[in-house]
């Protein structure tokens, strides 16, 4: 028997729950893998509270890193004994071993550990399709200014180093003096504390007036708004998730007088095939490989303590990544 986090009905931190659960071969396509670290996410949390409805009883987790046990028929690019890492749906990743398709799982380079391969998959390549292909008209060059909300975060302190790697000028928000220097720290050109900051006229002050070319916004409803009123003309607003809540429905009106674009991004449109996984990933292990960014893993937590994980993480006092040790 294998040892697995599941929820029965969504609800608070107290509803993960762990559990011996039987894990069979992989069938067709799939693979199944022995997990040395889970990866923790907020998305995970989304799940968990019912706002992404799950059939019951469920996994959770979406992210891994361990050793490939065992190959479905048809899969060609993994073998048993393989190191792997995944950023994959359905959720089941907080489990001491699990099977899942074989489609979002990648070889782990050698160079990477199992806890770094755990913390980057999901937030990792979340940062590269944010910052390398949802772009403003005309795209980003170096010198640019970009605006992205809790930069302190896992998605953030990866962001903060991508940017920075590009040479973009990244404004980050994050939720305390210590969250900033971080956020400064990881390679953010300025930090604005906008739990205390007006951070609309920080960035208007930054930026002499002009305004942003985008908006990374993962915070949601309570800075949907403000993220509008940053970009300059044909800006681009990127809202990728909700911490603070899913923004209510507006009307297209307000995106007229700057000829705005938003997008409401996923990674899970970018993982659609195998060989779009291995791109981004092959992109996102080369920027670890040389030093330009470093995978942040912060908190470790025995895969028994996974409420408290969840806990920290939505009453914001984790900053970087966060993994799960089954
Ligand atoms: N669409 C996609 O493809 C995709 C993929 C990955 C992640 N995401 C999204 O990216 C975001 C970051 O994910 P993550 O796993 O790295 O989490 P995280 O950033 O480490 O944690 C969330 C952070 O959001 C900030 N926040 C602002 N208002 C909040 C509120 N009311 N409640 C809780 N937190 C609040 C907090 O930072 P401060 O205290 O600094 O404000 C908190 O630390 C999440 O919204 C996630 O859903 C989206």
């Amino acid at each position: 028997m294998e040892r697995a986090i599941r929820i029965h009905s969504p609800g608070g931190p107290e509803v993960l729950r762990l559990e011996e659960v039987s894990v069979g071969m992989p069938g067709p396509g799939e693979v199944r893998i022995r997990h040395r670290a889970c990866g923790l996410n907020f998305i995970d949390v989304y799940y968990r509270s019912g706002l992404y409805p799950l059939d019951m009883p469920a996994g959770i987790g979406m992210e891994g890193a361990g050793v490939i046990d065992a190959v479905g028929e048809g899969v060609s690019h993994l073998r048993a004994g393989d190191r792997a890492a995944y950023a994959c749906q359905p959720p089941g990743a907080y489990s001491s071993a699990r099977v899942m398709p074989a489609k979002n799982v990648v070889r782990l380079p050698d160079e990477i550990d199992y806890e770094t391969g755990a913390a980057m998959m999901l937030k990792g390549l979340t940062v590269q399709y944010l910052l390398r292909k949802t772009q403003p008209q005309g795209g980003l060059q170096p010198g640019d200014f970009v605006l992205f909300h809790a930069a302190a975060g896992g998605v953030g302190l990866i962001a903060c180093q991508w940017a920075r790697a590009m040479g973009l000028q990244l404004i980050g928000t994050a939720g305390s003096p210590e969250k900033c220097a971080l956020a400064l720290q990881n390679g953010a050109t300025y930090a604005i504390d906008y739990r205390k900051e007006n951070f609309v006229a920080r960035v208007a002050e930054i930026t002499g007036g002009r305004g942003v070319k985008a908006v990374y916004d993962s915070v949601g409803k309570d800075t949907f708004a403000g993220s509008i009123e940053c970009l300059r003309p044909f800006g681009l607003l990127a809202v990728f998730g909700s911490s603070s809540g899913p923004v209510p429905p507006f009307g297209l009106q307000m995106l007229a007088a700057k000829s705005l674009y938003v997008s409401r991004p996923t990674l899970f449109t970018h993982l659609a095939s195998r060989e779009a996984t291995q791109e981004m990933a092959d992109d996102l292990f080369g920027m670890v490989a040389r030093g330009e960014i470093v995978i942040p893993v912060e908190r470790r937590y025995a895969l028994e303590n996974a409420a408290r994980a969840h806990a920290e993480l939505e009453a914001r006092l984790t900053t970087g990544c966060s993994v799960l040790i089954p």
